[in-house]
């Protein structure tokens, strides 16, 4: 079984049980400046969580790509990534409990085959005024009676509080911010088994083995969440008017439970990858199922599973619209990349670093059928990779000849490092070690903190900046882009699609498919034609409908974008002879009059072939 069969059953399995297939949303969450990545399947459907109704109904199910840039550090071990599949499917205030559990125990061990008797599950203690979940206890009894094991507590089923057994974006119950919804949850890990000596062989062997032990003997595959609270602004959790599930499993991890292999790196999600590494490299990936490499293995088989996460995440995210830069996601993105081209010099990889456009195409060749654009835009991302891997091959000469005229590699030079050529702490310790020298690891944690605390600021700030606080400037200038866009196409060029877009409370950033400068009298013209637009106070309105009838209207999709059958769809002008119309989910203004006087700042080069505009209202 290979992940694109483990990802059809998923699917198959719940639309069977009555549920709407959504399409995954973009790895950039859209109109929403107050996070950068989308980080689980919830996270798009927090309005109909909250109560919304959804216009495809009570139950649904897809598979959300996902970025979790908080677990980087963690890449390199047998079964974390930064980018990730998360099957998820939900009930918005129709099924609960005692459907969820039993279902999802199906799939895992009908759909997928795997041995009721290597399965774990967890549930929540109790805690901040919820009492411990004892209903999630009964039915898990009742399950595993069914296939005829007796499961007990402390033995089958553990309760745990809420650090593990709590979900919502911002983890437990305190950290919740006014708003946010979130509720106890009941998780299934699959048991690599005691043979493979892994707790014996990990920094927990003092310690008693259990599901949520750390050691990589227990793999967490499934997380049935309850969501049915909400934080209130003086702290308390409050009953959801609605009770909700939201189940999240990790598709890579369901694979390799089903190959009975810890390491995820050995599915087919990654192999393709490896292999190329093990060609350029000539060096064997290691990784075998259990027993200890040596240091000098250990090292490089690190190197190649950090090597092919990134690459794939950084597929993934430019595929997305995201492009390497000092800001945001594509800061993100360039740190990737040059996190990967590091840790290829320790498979003997500092010459031609040209070597990472050879992973595009089998990462496009994984997600063909699931993601079609990642093939569309292949030659694009090999070129724009393999650019970025020359322009740092010449950076990183000139940081190691700068270290190498540093007497001393205090934690100062090691922080500098890190955050302007990418260099990950054991690396720098590693430089330091071969001439002779340490490197201040407290001093270097510090410098870390602070850019920590700078960087929550300038979050806070980005958060305040976005449609939360001034929902106008935000709202307007979403309107706006619209109108650019049109206007873009009506001046220039028809064929023009826009690539990528990012919008604050300051300016929009639009990204578009165009093969050269705009001239001054063009960007002029687009210009006077938004103005005229915006003057005409013409309306802007909102209309669900069928995906096929708004493509025969013509409405602007995004490049790249699945959407679902039922889509939203807004339309500026009447709707019989319109100005724009674009599938989006808003919101927008009212009326065009209300945007102010628009203005176009910058055109510039974003990549070969796109073309960048930032855009402001007065
Ligand atoms: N939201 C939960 C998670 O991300 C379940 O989907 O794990």
């Amino acid at each position: 079984m290979n992940s694109a069969d483990v990802r059809k059953k998923y699917l198959e399995f719940f639309k069977k049980r009555g549920h709407a297939e959504i399409p995954s949303a973009p790895l950039v969450p859209e109109n929403d400046p107050t996070t950068l990545f989308t980080s689980s399947g919830m996270q798009p459907l927090i309005p109909y969580l909250l109560g919304q109704p959804h216009p495809l109904g009570k139950r649904l199910v897809d598979s959300q790509k996902s970025f979790r840039s908080q677990d980087i550090d963690e890449v390199g071990d047998n079964r974390h990534t930064t980018f990730f599949e998360m099957l998820g499917n939900w009930s918005l205030g129709d099924y609960f409990k005692k459907e969820q559990l039993p279902w999802i125990f199906e799939f895992l061990t009908k759909e997928l085959g795997l041995d009721p008797k290597r399965l774990y599950v967890t549930v929540f203690e109790g805690g901040n005024g919820v009492t411990k979940d004892t209903e999630s206890i009964e039915i898990w009894k009742e399950v595993f009676r069914g296939v005829g094991i007796e499961a007990k507590e402390g033995e089958r089923i553990f309760a745990y509080p809420a650090k593990k057994n709590w979900w919502s974006r911002s983890g437990e119950p305190q950290n919740m911010p006014p708003g946010e919804p979130g509720g106890p949850d009941s998780e299934v890990f699959f048991d690599f088994g005691e043979q493979l000596k892994l707790h014996e062989q990990s920094p927990f062997k003092n310690e008693k083995c259990h599901p949520n032990c750390d050691c990589g003997r227990f793999l967490e595959i499934a997380n049935s969440v309850f969501m049915q609270y909400q934080k209130m602004e003086d702290g308390s959790l409050k009953e959801l008017k609605q009770k909700n599930v939201d189940f999240g499993g990790g598709l890579e991890r369901m694979i390799a439970a089903v190959n009975d292999d810890p390491d995820i790196f050995k599915t087919d999600m990654f192999t393709p990858l490896i292999h190329i590494l093990e060609n350029v490299s000539g060096i064997p990936y290691g990784g075998s199922k259990g027993s200890k490499e040596s240091e000098g293995e250990e090292k490089t088989t690190r190197a190649m599973r950090i090597i092919s996460d990134h690459m794939r995440a950084s597929v993934m995210m430019m595929a997305d619209g995201v492009l390497p830069s000092n800001k945001t996601q594509g800061y993100v993105l360039r740190r990737l990349i040059r996190r990967s081209l590091l840790y290829g010099r320790k498979l003997g990889l500092s010459k031609d670093l040209t070597y990472i456009g050879k992973l595009v195409a089998p990462i496009a060749q994984i997600y063909e059928g699931a993601y079609p654009t990642v093939t569309e835009k292949a030659e694009e991302i090999k070129l724009i990779l393999q650019e970025e891997a020359l322009r740092f091959g010449k950076t990183l000469e000139r940081g190691l000849a700068e270290i190498e005229k540093v007497k001393t590699l205090d934690g100062k030079i090691a922080f500098m490092l890190y955050e302007t050529y990418g260099f990950p702490w054991e690396m720098t310790e590693e430089i330091a070690r071969e001439k002779g020298q340490q490197v201040d690891k407290k001093q270097f944690e510090q410098e870390f903190k602070k850019h920590q605390e700078l960087s929550r600021t300038a979050a806070a700030g980005m958060f305040k900046g976005g449609l939360a606080d001034k929902s106008e400037a935000t709202v307007a200038l979403h309107t706006a882009h619209h109108l650019l866009l049109a206007a873009l196409q009506k001046i220039v060029d028809p064929g023009i699609r826009q690539r990528g877009s990012n919008i604050t409370a300051e300016r929009l950033r639009m990204d578009f498919n165009f093969a050269r400068k705009l001239t001054p009298e063009e960007l002029k013209k687009v210009e006077d034609l938004v103005n005229q637009k915006i003057a005409e106070d013409l309306p802007v309105v909102r209309k669900e409908m069928k995906r096929e009838e708004a493509e025969k209207i013509g409405a602007q999709m995004e490049f790249g974008h699945k959407y679902p059958d039922v889509v939203s769809v807004y339309i500026v002008g009447s709707p019989s002879d319109f100005f724009s119309a674009e599938f989006c989910g808003g919101p927008h203004v009212g009326r065009t009059g209300t945007i102010g006087r628009f203005k176009i700042k910058k055109e510039e080069s974003a990549a070969s072939g796109i073309r960048r505009i930032y855009a402001s209202v007065e």
